[in-house]
Parts: structure tokens; C-alpha cells; sequence
């Protein structure tokens, strides 16, 4: 008997790792996801409760409160803001409006576990450019380039390895990409870094009409159970293209009131960048007394290696057993190292001193 098939792209597509524990009840150390440990703030709750009395409108297809809220935040034009269903959705949507079958897409290795799905769901050719010494090598990335290149992804601050590229890199970098390329410079962790002022990058985009800055409230903003990311474009015709090939409503109403809140308190966005390299101390100082050295973090988690696959494996089975969730290298594309979130000082105490007894 014939069976109807799947399309070619859902064969295609890659399926996202995701972490195990999300459903588990109790007294968890939750240090896989990249999350803020802080809890929304109230200002930003009472903004959502509110916003929950007209669930029986749809919500703005046009965003325009919050984009309004992001230029006057980041100096961009309104016409050059896309609002996305958290980053991950302007991700795929930006493989929608810029890859053809058979085009190049290029991106470092390992980086985001969310970039082989972007070329693989376009039909595209997918390009990975090893790091070098732990960071993303961008003069390889150069030399990779060829005229079927129609797409490269830097991530920085680099997840996993929590690594970064100092501003001038990149900077130096754009100038030399050929003009038929676009770049997206995923900067989900750039409030983080020590390297440079999370602004600073805002400059680019007047120079370059092929890039665009994707940034997102799931980190430092503490609202990634909402879902709601932007990108900064260099120009209207990318942030159009954008809006084209996603659904109107894919930003809920909800999410939308509480952005344009969270955006009112940059002062708690500098108190959680402080707590969180408060936090990165504690971790890397408590790994060092463990005989692990961690890559120097720019991010709100660490990477480090613990030894082959299989012992990896083996403590992240075992950690998560004694409720303390971190994420495994393996399942990242580094078998061996481990991610490890920071969260309030007491969870990642609690990380250390499980880890030093499995070790
Ligand atoms: C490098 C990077 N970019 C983008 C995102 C997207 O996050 P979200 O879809 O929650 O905005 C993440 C999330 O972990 C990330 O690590």
C-alpha cells in the first residue's frame, strides 16, 4: 500500500538536543539552558498581567510599541527592527529570506546548536569552520569564502565555548566580506563580555547594509519562557524579507507588553551582568581548586573539559540524578567538555561540590 511521504525538508531537518529536565518537579539546579536565574520583575510582571485582558485581540503583527521602545533603546530606526518569536525564530526565518537550494551557509564550529538547522531547512550547504584555540577563526572564515557564500553566522560571545571575538575582529572582518554576502553577528550574550561595550557593535550597521545584530531578551532580560528576540538590521529590504516569510502573529501579546517594560530597566540589566561575573568567579575559582581549567567566559555559563566522552556522559547522568542539570558537550558537538550555566550562588556551590565528589 503507497503511504504519503514527508517533504524532502523534514527529512532534512536536523532534530534540536534538547536537555533533559524541563518537566521535573522539586529542588533542581537548572544550569543547562543559558537561563537567568533572577525571576522577572514585578514591573514586568504587572506589564504581562495586564496584557493578558485583551488575549481576545490579536496581538500587533506590526510590534511597533516594542520596536519603537528598541530604537529609541539602541538608536536604530524603527524600519530596521525585527521582532522574532525569540532569536531562534529570526534564525530560521533569516535562512527562509536569504538562502537558496544549493547556496552556501557558514558558521564556526561548535557554535549554536541552532545553525545547522538554518542552511539544512533551506536546502543549502552547509559550511562549518573549526575554531581555532577555542575561538571562532575568522580569517579562516574568510578563506572559505566563495560566490556561492550567501550567509555567515558569527556567534558572538560563542556558544558553547563562551569565548569572544574583540570588537576590531569583527569590525576588520566585515570590511573584508564580499558584498553578496550577509552576515548576522549573534550577539545573544554580548551584555556579558568583558571585551567591549554591548553598544559598541551598534556602529557597524550604518556601515553595512549586508549585516544584522541579533540580540534577544532570553538572556540578561531573564524573559526566555516568553519568547522574544530582535535584530538590528543594516537595512529596511533585510528587515522586510524578514517579515515576509514568518507568520503575522508569531509574537504574542503578552510577550510584547513585557519587553517593552524590560527595556525600562537597564539598571537591573547592569545589576544581573554584575551578578552574573559574580558568579563566573565563584564557578571558574571552584573548578581551578578541582584541577579543571575553564575557557575564559565572556558568557553567563562556563566551558570546560572533564575528560573523555564517555566520563562526561557519565557525570551529566549522574549530576542530573542528584538534581543539578547541566548540559553535556556531547550533545553540544565537543564530547567531553561540559556547559555549565551560573546560577544564584547557592545552585552553583552545589555544582562544585557534587562535581568534586564524582570526580
Ligand atoms: C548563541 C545564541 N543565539 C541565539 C539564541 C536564541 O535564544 P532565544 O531563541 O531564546 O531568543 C541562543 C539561546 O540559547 C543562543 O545561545
Amino acid at each position: 500500500m503507497s503511504r504519503p511521504q514527508f517533504s524532502q525538508r523534514v527529512e532534512r531537518l536536523p532534530r534540536y538536543p534538547a536537555a533533559p529536565g524541563y518537566a521535573w518537579k522539586g529542588d533542581i539546579a537548572r544550569l543547562a539552558s543559558n537561563e537567568s536565574p533572577d525571576p522577572p520583575l514585578p514591573e514586568v510582571l504587572e506589564a504581562a498581567q495586564a496584557a493578558l485582558a485583551d488575549l481576545n485581540r490579536y496581538p500587533d503583527p506590526t510590534h511597533g510599541r516594542l520596536r519603537e521602545a528598541l530604537a529609541d533603546r539602541y538608536g536604530v530606526p524603527v524600519e530596521r527592527i525585527a521582532i522574532g518569536n525569540g532569536g531562534s525564530d529570526l534564525l530560521i526565518a533569516a535562512g527562509d529570506a536569504l538562502l537558496d537550494p544549493g547556496a552556501e551557509v557558514m558558521y564556526a564550529w561548535p557554535s549554536f546548536s541552532m545553525y545547522p538547522h538554518i542552511g539544512q531547512a533551506a536546502g543549502a550547504t552547509e559550511v562549518r569552520v573549526p575554531l581555532k584555540d577555542d575561538v571562532i577563526d575568522l580569517d579562516a572564515m574568510l578563506a572559505e569564502i566563495t560566490a556561492a557564500t550567501q550567509l555567515i553566522v558569527v556567534c558572538n560571545p560563542n556558544n558553547p565555548t563562551s569565548t569572544a571575538l574583540p570588537l576590531r575582529d569583527i569590525a576588520a572582518f566585515l570590511e573584508q566580506v564580499p558584498g553578496h554576502v550577509w552576515v548576522i553577528i549573534d550577539e545573544a550574550y554580548c551584555e556579558y563580555s568583558l571585551l567591549d561595550d554591548p553598544d559598541a557593535s551598534l556602529e557597524l550597521l550604518p556601515r553595512h547594509p549586508n549585516l544584522a545584530l541579533l540580540r534577544t531578551f532570553s538572556k540578561v532580560y531573564g524573559l526566555c519562557g516568553l519568547r522574544v528576540g530582535f535584530m538590528l538590521c543594516g537595512s529596511g529590504e533585510l528587515c522586510q524579507a524578514l517579515y515576509a516569510v514568518r507568520q503575522p502573529f508569531a509574537v504574542n501579546a503578552v510577550a510584547q507588553a513585557a519587553a517593552v517594560e524590560a527595556l525600562r530597566h537597564q539598571d537591573a540589566v547592569a545589576q544581573r551582568v554584575e551578578r552574573a561575573i559574580a558568579a563566573r568567579l565563584q564557578l571558574d575559582e571552584g573548578l581551578r581548586r578541582l584541577g579543571i581549567e575553564p575557557l575564559e567566559s565572556h558568557a553567563n555559563f562556563s566551558w570546560f573539559r572533564v575528560g573523555d566522552g564517555e566520563q562526561e556522559r557519565a557525570i551529566v547522568d549522574e549530576l542530573a540524578r542528584r538534581g543539578v542539570l547541566v548540559r553535556s558537550g556531547t550533545a553540544l558537538g565537543e564530547p567531553g567538555y561540559l556547559r555549565v550555566t551560573y546560577g544564584q550562588p547557592h545552585e552553583n556551590e552545589r555544582f562544585l561540590s557534587e562535581l568534586a565528589t564524582l570526580l
